[in-house]
Parts: structure tokens; C-alpha cells; sequence
């Protein structure tokens, strides 16, 4: 049945509940600087114009050199059908094609757009990785320097944060995000939405933030990517929007939304998510993009029969510019000329898009980002490749150490074992595809400049084009490469210590790679179990950009570290932490399940009228497996001890709205200096909704000497402590309520507080 939006967006049907909007056009308000100069340009403008600037192509590389031969795209340019190009890179390339733009009647300049995800040509750890360093300020650096160097290349535009919350490690993009953790996801989200765009969007050391992907593209069901999402709106308005919130406020430039749908809408013709909450009562003043071809794919959610249907469907939900699914320059002029969509839809469309680009100071000067000088000089410069260090040294997390690590100052012979250890093109992983490769330093190359003097072996130990062997609870009959693993025990049994790298290749997560099986590969658990016999000391670094499971590895592993992959500087890195040289000071941001059969698998689930214990069999758990994670949420060893207290209040009865102070006092109890993350948890203990075990509130980094002790304070307050009811409003009831503190979701320590 042909369904009319634009009935529906006039009938303002006053629903809650995902897709139906309230019917407001939600019109940017152009009250600043460029008020009157947007609308002098739009004034110009003719309909074919317009839709030219909501019209985004990928330019395949194609529009300079061989793309001046790309009749079509640049002839587009020229008559000005496209409003924005990704994937064109370099101050060279982005010149042509901006010269181009100035052919136009109008001379709109072009806007470039590229997945600067985590870094540019100088690779930082995953975004997952580096939620793990618990450091705002560092993840707010790394996305300055990834947006200097993009910038410097001449792009204005990343399509990042993902703020995506992710509970089910199957799904590949858990990389690209900050984990499980609403709390924790939202702080990340604004800290990198800082980063991106620093103070001022006409700063050429910057670039526009686009937080993605709008919204709770994380939830598809069974850990499968661009699968459905089908949720309470309570869950998503609790757990799911609020990180896109935080990035909105923190003045995100652009929004991307997403491939799935929600709740029986399409997230791209979604005009609940996109108009009522984004642009409406979140105050949004930026536009949107959809995501590749995603208005397109709404033929395929059989939501609309066809494309003209869908750039109806998305237009008036609120996608102001089309990302390759050419729907709108195929279709918008017929649908406004015909009434379907009325003009004012598409003014605001762009009125949003040339905001940005005045913003940018693109009006101004449209080669402003074109500077091969400056290009050559950013692109991965020292400064730039320290802060990748320093990122990768905060991001390892230490999972298990029997007093093996951190290694002797002279550690004599190394034993250095798994193709992962020897491999560039793996350490940058996934969605760093402008990284530049050479300059990786391995983890091999890494050891060698940290220990001159010790004799390091190398064997592979497995075969690194094995592919996806996982065989989570099987034990294999035989080896995989029986011959590589005899080569590994013998170049280890002339060893004094053991270190093996095993786990995932650097595109075994990202887009499109779901696993139904997240164990580390069975030839490597193979590997470390044989590697145990030689009786030497066997050191683990785990890769990966997911949770993996370890399987029959773990026992046999003396110490386990969690390098994820870690970027240019991964094996720097990893000789840091594993020398000493860095303490190790990463926390998980995502639980580690025993098995995939866990997944989904998080800490602030609810306690259900069965909850966990090791009492009794008819509880919310399998009879195969543990209740309990590997490793939870927040956890994360150190070379040093820390002891933390309880949350200690000045008083335990509060009013509604005073602020509550809690004083935690954390030591360092070992024999070295150490960072320590002390982590808050809230718990409301009675409440007219079922309420989460425990959440996230907030987290202080201390920095302590052996023996040192230090006070540190969290200040919480009504909404730290509210949640949504079943007509979505936001309260906090007055009651019980337990605040907890520790170095991890697991291990706290809790006071209780009533709240009259
Ligand atoms: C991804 C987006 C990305 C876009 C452009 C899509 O497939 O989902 O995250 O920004 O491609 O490369």
C-alpha cells in the first residue's frame, strides 16, 4: 500500500513509540552569524540546486587524475548536483575537485568526507581499545590529532564518533565504539566530539564530528550487523540515546543514521528519532547524512515499494543529505513539484547543510584545507605518532599475571611466537583504511629496540591464512599445522621466556564481520598449551577488536595481556607495558564472556526474580556455563595493588535535589607507582520499575607512588539516580539507594543513602 509521509507528518499524531513523530518540520533556527548569508544564498538557488547540495557520492578516487575522465561525477560538480563527495583524499585531489565546485553557477563549495575512525595516516588504538584507557583527555587528543592530519588532507568531515552502545560481542563494529556502558559511552562521545572539532569549525586543524549511528545500530538482534532492533522504549531511551544526546550537546556537526530499523521504522525514515528527539527537543542544529545507501535500503525493509518512495519516506523523517543512494536527485524535484513534499522540507534541508559550510569558512576560501605544505608536515609527524604511543601504552589491559610480568630489566632469551607478532598490516585493524602500513611498528620490531641486548627468536606458530578456525568447547584431534607448532616449542625451549600473540586478524572485526563464535582461533589455544610444556614462562598477548573467549588457552597462559590492535605505534607500545616502562592501567569497557553462548552479556542487567547466586539451580543462568563473565566490566590488573574504600557520605539521608558527595579513598598497596581507575556505581534499591544491579557514575584516575594514599571525591545528583518510567518520563523516586566504589563492576565496596 503507498503510504503518504506527508499526510502522516500533518496529521501530527502525538505518539511515543519509535518512528511517529510529532509532526514538527523542526526548522533550523538561523539566528548567529550566518543567518542572513545562508539565506541570501538560498534565496539564489534554484529547486535543482538544492537537492544538488542534499546529494553526497563517493568519488572512488576518481575525480582528479583519472577522474577529470569521470565525465558524469565532474560534470555533476560542475552543475552543481552534488552537494558532498567522501573518500576523496589528499590537499591535491581535494584542490581539483574544490575547483571544479567553483565552475558552478553558484559556486557552493564541496564538502569532503572520510571514516577518520581512528586516525588518519598515524593509526591510534580502536575506539574500543581506547575506552579502555578510562582517559578523556587523551581520547580527546587522539581525535585533535587524527583531525589535524585529516584535515591537513583536506577533509572536513569525519563520520565519527560511533556512539553506538554495544552488549553482544558478535557484532563486528563493537570496535568502532565505546562499549557496553551508557554512562561511560556518553563522557567518550563528547570527549571526542571535542576532539574533532575542537573550539571553532573554521579552524583548518579541525574537522566536523558526525555521531553515528542514529540510532541503536548496536542492538540488532543476535550480534548480526544491520540486523533489526526491536526494544522497549524504555530500554532505548534509558540505555540506548542517551550517548547520541551527549554528542548533540557537545555540538556535533553532523548525525548519521542507520541501516536498521527500530521497532518496525526504518531509522532513516525514522521521524521520531530524527525530527522529535534530534532536531527538536535536543536542539540539533546541524544536519544529518544518511548512511551508505541506507535511504535506498528502505526499499529493501519493504517499508516503501520504491526509491522514490523511500527519498519521500527519509525527507520527511529528517535525512537532509542522501550518502550514495542517488534517491534524492532521482526523485525530490517530482516530489516537490507534485506537492508530496513541500518545499519548506527541503529549505531546511538546506539551510543546515550551507550553515556548516560557512561554519567551515568554506564560503570565505574554498581551498582553505588544500595546503600540500601543511599536509606534509602533519602527516604523521613525530608529535603525532608520540600521542599514538601514549595511546597504546593507556589502552592495554592486563588480564592475568602470575607474577611473570613486568619482564627483567635483561630478560634474556625471548622467545617471540605468532604471525600477529610480526605483522604491520594487522595492528591497525579495522576502519583505519588511509593508515599507512610501513610505518607500523610490530610488536617484534618493538622488542628489539626495547631489549638490544637479548636475543630474540621469532617462530610463527601457526598458519596466519588459516582464516576463521574457531571451535569454542571442541578440542582438536590435530594441530592445525602440527610442523609450525613443533617449530615454535623448539625455538621456545631454547627460550627464557615465552611470548606469544594469538587472537583475532586486524579485519576480523569491523563492518560486516559478526562472528557466531568469538573464541580466539583453536590452532592458537593449540599453540599456547603446547607452548606451556616447555615449562619456560608463556606470556599471551591477546589481539583482537572484540571480546574473545580463550577457551582452553587460559590456564595454560602465565600472563595474559589484551593489546586489542593498537595502531602505528602497537609494538612500542606493547614493549612498554610489557617491560615495565608503562604500568599497565586499562580497564575493560566491555565485558569478556566465558563463552558466545553468554552473549549478550553485560553488568548493569536487571536482577530478575530469579537472580545469580551459587545456591540454588533456578536462577537466570545455563546449566553449562558459569553465570559469571570472564572478566567484568571495569576490570583491568596493574604491576602494583591498590585497596579502595567504601564511599564514605557526610550524612545518609538526602533531599531530592542537594548534591551527594562521596569520598573514596584509594591506596596503592604494591611496590610500584601506579594509575588506578576508581569506578562509582549506583544502585536505587526499590523502585516502581525493575532497576538495573548496578550503573556507572562516575570514574576519577589517581596516579599513585607505592604507599600513597589519596581521597578522591564524586559528586552526584537527582538524574545520576533517575531513569525512565512507562510514559517516558525521567524521575527519581525518593528510597534506598547503595552507592558502590571499586576498581572494577565486580569487585565494590557499598554505602547506603536514602533520598527523601
Ligand atoms: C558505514 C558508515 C560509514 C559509511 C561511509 C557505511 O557502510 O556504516 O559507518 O561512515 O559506510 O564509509
Amino acid at each position: 500500500m503507498k503510504k503518504s509521509f506527508a499526510t502522516l507528518v500533518v496529521a501530527a499524531v502525538m505518539l511515543v513509540g519509535c518512528g511517529r513523530g510529532d509532526g514538527r518540520l523542526t526548522k533550523v533556527s538561523l539566528d548567529g552569524e550566518y543567518a542572513h548569508k545562508v539565506d541570501s544564498v538560498l534565496k539564489l538557488m534554484t529547486l535543482d540546486e538544492k537537492i544538488g547540495q542534499m546529494n553526497q557520492y563517493s568519488c572512488d578516487a576518481l575525480v582528479t587524475g583519472p577522474a577529470t575522465r569521470d565525465e558524469d561525477k565532474v560534470q555533476q560538480i560542475i552543475d552543481g548536483r552534488i552537494g558532498s563527495m567522501l573518500n576523496l583524499i589528499g590537499a591535491q585531489k581535494t584542490r581539483e575537485a574544490q575547483e571544479f565546485a567553483m565552475q558552478s553557477r553558484l559556486q557552493i563549495p564541496l564538502v569532503f568526507g572520510l571514516d577518520v575512525i581512528h586516525g588518519m595516516r598515524t593509526v591510534y588504538p580502536l575506539p574500543l581499545a581506547e575506552a579502555a584507557s578510562f582517559d578523556l583527555d587523551l581520547i580527546q587528543r587522539t581525535a585533535a590529532g587524527a583531525a589535524r592530519e585529516a584535515a591537513s588532507q583536506g577533509i572536513h568531515w569525519t563520520f565519527a564518533p560511533m556512539v553506538d552502545i554495544a552488549r553482544d560481542a558478535r557484532w563486528g563494529r563493537v570496535m568502532e565504539g565505546a562499549g557496553e556502558d551508557t554512562w561511560w559511552g556518553s563522557r567518550v562521545a563528547e570527549a571526542r566530539v571535542h576532539g574533532f572539532q575542537g573550539d571553532d569549525l573554521s579552524d583548518t586543524g579541525t574537522v566536523m564530528a558526525c555521531v553515528k549511528h542514529f540510532a541503536a545500530y548496536g542492538a540488532g538482534i543476535a550480534g548480526k550487523d544491520y540486523n533489526t532492533v526491536d526494544m522497549s522504549d524504555v530500554t532505548l531511551h534509558e540505555i540506548y540515546l542517551p550517548p547520541y544526546e551527549a554528542g548533540a550537546k557537545a555540538g556535533a556537526a553532523t548525525f548519521m543514521n542507520s541501516f536498521n530499523d527500530i521497532n518496525g521504522i526504518p531509522a532513516t525514515a525514522n521521524e521520531y528519532i530524527q525530527r522529535t528527539l534530534l532536531k527538536g527537543d535536543w536542539g540539533f542544529r546541524g544536519f544529518t547524512v544518511s548512511d551508505w545507501g541506507s535511504i535506498g535500503e528502505v526499499v529493501n525493509h519493504r517499508y516503501v515499494a520504491d526509491l522514490k518512495g523511500a527519498a519521500e519516506a527519509a525527507v520527511l523523517a529528517g535525512s537532509d543529505m542522501d550518502m550514495e543512494s542517488r534517491a534524492y536527485v532521482a526523485h525530490l524535484k517530482e516530489l516537490v513539484e507534485d506537492g508530496t513534499v513541500p518545499m519548506e522540507y527541503i529549505d531546511d534541508a538546506v539551510r543546515r547543510i550551507l550553515l556548516k559550510k560557512f561554519e567551515l569558512g568554506l564560503f570565505d576560501d574554498p581551498f582553505r584545507y588544500c595546503d600540500e605544505e601543511r599536509e606534509a608536515n602533519t602527516v604523521l609527524s613525530p608529535e603525532l605518532r608520540a600521542l599514538s604511543r601514549e595511546a597504546g601504552d593507556r589502552s592495554i589491559v592486563l588480564l592475568k599475571n602470575s607474577s611473570v610480568l613486568p619482564l627483567a630489566e635483561k630478560p634474556g632469551t625471548i622467545a617471540l611466537i605468532g604471525g600477529l607478532a610480526d605483522s604491520k598490516a594487522d595492528m591497525i585493524g579495522f576502519w583505519a583504511n588511509q593508515g599507512n602500513i610501513p610505518a607500523v611498528v610490530t610488536v617484534r620490531e618493538g622488542l628489539e629496540m626495547r631489549y638490544p641486548s637479548s636475543h630474540i627468536l621469532y617462530a610463527p606458530g601457526y598458519d596466519f591464512e588459516s582464516g576463521m578456525k574457531t571451535h569454542e568447547g571442541e578440542h582438536l584431534a590435530q594441530p592445525v599445522n602440527p610442523a609450525k607448532i613443533a617449530e615454535a616449542k623448539a625455538v621456545a625451549s631454547k627460550a627464557d621466556v615465552v611470548i606469544v600473540a594469538v587472537g583475532e586478524r586486524g579485519d576480523w572485526s569491523g563492518e560486516s564481520k559478526s562472528r557466531a563464535d568469538i573464541s580466539v582461533p583453536a590452532d592458537h589455544q593449540l599453540l599456547v598449551q603446547e607452548l606451556k610444556k616447555t615449562g619456560k614462562p608463556v606470556i599471551v598477548l591477546v589481539m583482537c577488536g572484540r571480546p574473545v573467549t580463550f577457551g582452553d588457552m587460559e590456564p595454560s597462559a602465565d600472563a595474559i595481556v589484551l593489546t586489542w590492535w593498537l595502531g602505528t605505534e602497537a609494538g612500542n607500545a606493547i614493549a612498554d607495558v610489557l617491560s615495565g616502562d608503562y604500568n599497565p592501567s586499562g580497564r575493560l569497557p566491555i565485558t569478556f564472556p566465558r563463552v558466545t553462548g553468554q552473549c549478550p552479556i553485560y553488568y548493569n542487567h536487571k536482577s530478575t526474580g530469579r537472580p545469580e547466586n551459587d545456591s540454588w539451580q533456578y536462577i537466570t543462568s545455563y546449566t553449562d556455563v558459569d553465570y559469571t563473565p570472564a572478566y567484568p566490566f571495569g576490570f583491568g590488573l596493574s604491576y602494583t595493588t591498590f585497596e579502595i574504600s567504601e564511599p564514605k557520605l557526610e550524612k545518609s539521608v538526602f533531599g531530592m535535589d542537594e548534591q551527594i558527595k562521596a569520598v573514596v579513598t584509594v591506596s596503592n598497596t604494591g611496590s610500584v607507582a601506579g594509575r588506578e581507575t576508581v569506578q562509582l556505581y549506583v544502585r536505587d534499591e526499590v523502585a516502581s520499575m525493575t532497576r538495573n544491579v548496578k550503573d556507572l557514575r562516575g570514574i576519577v584516575q589517581v596516579d599513585l607512588q607505592p604507599g600513597e594514599s589519596r581521597d578522591v571525591e564524586f559528586v552526584i545528583g537527582r538524574d545520576d539516580l533517575g531513569f525512565y518510567n512507562q510514559k517516558l518520563e525521567f524521575i527519581t523516586e525518593p528510597g534506598e539507594f547503595t552507592l558502590m566504589a571499586g576498581s572494577n563492576s565486580r569487585d565494590v565496596k557499598g554505602t547506603k543513602f536514602t533520598l527523601e
